[in-house]
């Protein structure tokens, strides 16, 4: 009974909590992407990528939104439900989206919701100080938390934009207390959107947990990008962090592998993709 969740028939066993960890002890790049759907996540899965995130950035790529606020917990679950049909090997997070989690027992019925529901094995949430209650109650009903510091998406309309967090001495400090506090109250990961290098790097070597970068530069545990953007699908301005790995392959897969490869030898990101 217990060998089912470990072969699924791979020569790999599925990625786990317990392999990120090691691979956060042992040096290795824990290479991510969204997906949205079981097309992409076939794909995605078969160039080898560690965790798959059915992020709440499909109310932009897939619903056309402006930003992820319109998201919904149903949205979510239909998405994610289509990605594990998708996946073998890789380790399937699904989004909390926009006021899904205001306080702990919301969180914990939408929680069960993606995890039963959707077929995900871990949760994230965009959290600082505020979530912890969220994250300690979660953590005690033994759901997989991701905590997401950093650019928050869903309070781009507090903030007044998609801006670069962490740049003042203060608020850097503030956001390693959080990811510690976030740590301590039960959370599996941490993710950092948008932050300077020094940064990244400060709250990665804070944390025993992996910490996983999206324009938190190259010296945190892992890096996510959002898949639209690396196959070049995602049209107009993209951010600074974001590189074209379709350009020089011909067939998707092929640019998955190449990212894949890249976040392995850790040639992505280069300074380019990074804030100071
Ligand atoms: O929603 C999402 O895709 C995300 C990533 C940008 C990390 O949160």
């Amino acid at each position: 009974m217990y060998t089912q969740l470990e072969q699924r028939g791979m020569a790999e066993p599925p990625v786990n909590v317990s392999t990120l960890r090691k691979m956060k002890e042992e040096g290795e790049p824990i290479a991510c992407l969204t997906a949205y759907d079981a097309s992409f996540a076939v794909l995605v899965d078969s160039a080898d990528t560690d965790i798959v995130l059915v992020g709440d950035s499909l109310g932009m790529v897939i619903q056309g939104h402006d930003t992820t606020v319109p998201v919904t917990v149903d949205d979510i679950v239909y998405h994610t439900r289509a990605v594990a049909r998708g996946l073998r090997r890789a380790f399937l997070v699904a989004d909390m989206p926009f006021m899904s989690y205001t306080n702990p027992g919301q969180a914990l019925e939408n929680a069960v919701r993606l995890m039963q529901e959707g077929g995900a094995m871990m949760i994230k949430l965009e959290g600082g100080e505020g979530q912890v209650d969220i994250v300690e109650h979660l953590a005690r009903h033994d759901i997989p938390v991701c905590a997401h510091l950093g650019l928050r998406p869903q309070s781009v309309h507090k903030i007044g934009g998609f801006k670069v967090q962490g740049r003042d001495a203060g608020k850097a400090r503030e956001m390693i207390a959080s990811a510690k506090r976030l740590q301590n109250s039960g959370a599996d990961i941490v993710l950092l959107e948008c932050v300077p290098s020094e940064l990244g790097r400060a709250v990665t070597k804070a944390l025993d947990v992996p910490v996983i970068g999206i324009g938190a530069g190259p010296d945190v545990d892992g890096q996510i990008l959002v898949l639209y953007d690396i196959l070049d699908i995602t049209q107009g301005r993209t951010p600074r962090f974001v590189r074209n790995f379709q350009q020089d392959h011909a067939a998707p897969l092929a640019a998955l592998q190449a990212y894949v490869k890249a976040v392995k030898d850790r040639s992505y990101p280069a300074p380019e993709h990074c804030f100071s």
